[in-house]
């Protein structure tokens, strides 16, 4: 059996480099994202590992299929840039890992939206400027607030432990809700009711053809005024241009973002000597109300050594047993 991993980073290396050791596999390293230009570097191996938030599609399946690869496997968990029916189409078994790390996305978002809380740009900015006063700056306790988690997966589920860990009132949203969280009664009666309850909202659902822009003018408007919102999820789940409305009007008190709905350009990527010609995005980064980070949430040590070691075993146990329980159906 012969793998090659595709968007390779340094701090990855290592792992796989372990992993090809202890399972006696040729493993085959790239840094190059997986396209339809790059493609032609996987001819004569079995199965391709891969990771990037740019498009899967159709044609290049095709060509995964001209070469015989049968197994695609991704080393992350959201598969919403993946065309699953061309998959199909073409034949490619495609796996993910779905849970490399929920404890890394889920710190992440409770970080970030305690520094949105504490206010901290905003001190960040006055230290800067030589400016130590305290107002008007002041902040609100997470104990006296209600935190609406739209998600109740595996990291959903994370934040909102970690969330009553803090004494805040959690209440959530999921279109599939799990019976052990309904019978605690942790479920808002509808979406509706979660916009009208939290104070914070945090996103932790996959991005979907249904839930696209899932927050917009109109549900920005059910919400209460000054409320936060969190994205760790997919940038899509947001219409930006309402959030930019909704955040000069005062309706939303403060963004963290750590995923952005065009951020393929731009995340991961070094701009230091361009120019970002992305008006939104130029509009967000000038808020001292929004926090912006580049999609780093699940980026831990122990996260990225999962996301490698499972995605390997998943192409290794499609290869040689048929079948694969991190199958994305
Ligand atoms: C995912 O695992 O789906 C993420 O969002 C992480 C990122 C590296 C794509």
């Amino acid at each position: 059996m012969k793998l090659i991993a595709f968007g390779m980073r340094k701090d990855e290396v290592g792992f796989a480099e372990e992993w090809a050791q202890a399972n006696q596999i040729d493993v085959e390293i790239t840094g190059d994202l997986l396209t339809t230009d790059t493609i032609n570097q996987a001819k004569g191996f079995d199965g391709i590992i891969a990771l990037q938030t740019i498009p899967y599609d159709d044609a290049l399946f095709s060509e995964m299929q001209k070469m015989s690869i049968k197994v695609l496997s991704v080393r992350n968990v959201g598969v919403d840039n993946i065309d699953l029916v061309a998959a199909k189409k073409h034949n490619i078994m495609v796996t993910n890992v779905p849970a490399y790390s929920p404890n890394a996305i889920a710190e992440f978002s409770v970080t970030q939206l305690m520094q949105l809380l504490r206010k901290t740009p905003e001190f960040n900015l006055k230290l800067k400027a030589n400016d130590y006063r305290w107002a008007p700056n002041i902040s609100r306790e997470l104990r006296s607030l209600t935190v609406g988690v739209i998600g109740t997966g595996r990291i959903g589920r994370v934040a909102m432990d970690i969330y009553k860990g803090f004494g805040a009132k959690v209440i959530a949203y999921d279109l599939h809700p799990k019976p052990e969280l309904k019978e605690a009664g942790l479920y808002a009666d509808s979406l509706d009711d979660l916009f009208e309850q939290a104070d914070v909202i945090t996103l932790h659902a996959p991005a979907t053809k249904e839930n696209e822009h899932m927050l917009n003018r109109d549900t920005f408007a059910k919400m209460k005024q000054n409320v936060l919102i969190v994205n760790t999820a997919r940038g899509t789940l947001i219409n930006t241009e309402d959030l930019i409305d909704a955040l000069k009007s005062g309706q939303v008190g403060g963004a963290a973002l750590d995923t952005y709905e065009f951020e393929n350009p731009i995340f991961n990527h070094d701009l230091s000597h361009v120019d970002i010609e992305d008006p939104l995005f130029n509009e967000l980064l000038g808020m001292t109300n929004v926090i912006l980070t580049p999609h780093i949430a699940f980026y831990t040590e122990t996260a990225v050594k999962n996301m490698v070691e499972i995605a390997f075993n998943s192409a290794q146990q499609f290869l040689t047993t048929g079948a694969v329980e991190t199958e994305v159906k």
